[in-house]
């Protein structure tokens, strides 16, 4: 199978863990897409009452499209379970996530979510993480400052660029800037040292925060939090 098909296959085993009546977070990304289109299939050929909250514009305008009832996270009681995807995923499911620039509503969500599961092909798991570049989201002003600071802590950052000339912009009209986790040892430190830092809004560092991850690979594999 090949990553879409993997992430196509998790988004079906994911399914399951919905019931009707649930109120479901929507993941920003390729493999939630998959998720969000399955999803909406399921609500209409079983007439179910479900309530969704997004995670980006993407996703809430993928999810309305479809005839999903998407409501503001400040109008929901709880949210029953969140279904994401993610960009890199160790055996501890703590994970980087921020590929598509959405960690900040992700995380938002998901914190106040009472399940995470995230969807994932086999490409996405690494014994160790720091493939992936660790996104941090800042404020623009100041932007370049924070630069020097993650400078100075040998984290060879990067901004995120649309284009050539463009920087990229988040949905909350903040920048991304991209850092190499590669030397860090200790990343619950370094995740608190990075929330330290004024301008800093959020990074992609989700540690603690997955229940479960499903990886579609045939057969399909499950990993739980122990
Ligand atoms: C969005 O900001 C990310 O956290 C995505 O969940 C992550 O990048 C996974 O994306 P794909 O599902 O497209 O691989």
């Amino acid at each position: 199978m090949n990553q879409n098909e993997q992430k196509q296959h998790a988004a079906q085993v994911a399914l399951a863990r919905i019931q009707d009546h649930m109120t479901v977070g929507l993941g920003t990304g390729s493999t939630a897409a998959y998720f969000i289109k399955a999803l909406s299939k399921r609500v209409h050929e079983e007439d179910w009452q479900l309530t969704t909250v997004a995670t980006s514009k993407e996703s809430a305008e993928l999810a309305r499209s479809l005839g999903l009832r998407v409501q503001d996270i400040d109008d929901v009681a709880a949210i029953d379970v969140t279904v994401d995807g993610a960009d890199e995923v160790d055996p501890n499911l703590d994970g980087i996530k921020g590929g598509g620039a959405a960690l900040l509503f992700e995380k938002v969500v998901a914190l106040r979510s009472k399940k995470n599961i995230w969807l994932v092909d086999e490409s996405k798991l690494s014994p160790r993480l720091g493939s992936f570049l660790l996104p941090i989201e800042v404020i623009e002003f100041g932007a370049q400052q924070v630069y020097r600071t993650l400078v100075h802590m040998n984290l060879h950052p990067r901004f995120r660029m649309k284009n050539e000339e463009e920087r990229r912009y988040t949905d909350s009209g903040h920048q991304i800037i991209d850092v190499d986790l590669s030397q860090q040892n200790d990343l619950p430190a370094l995740a608190r040292q990075l929330k330290a830092i004024t301008g800093v809004v959020e990074h992609g560092l989700f540690l603690g925060i997955c229940d479960e991850v499903i990886i579609g690979s045939q057969p399909i594999k499950t990993l739980t939090r122990p």
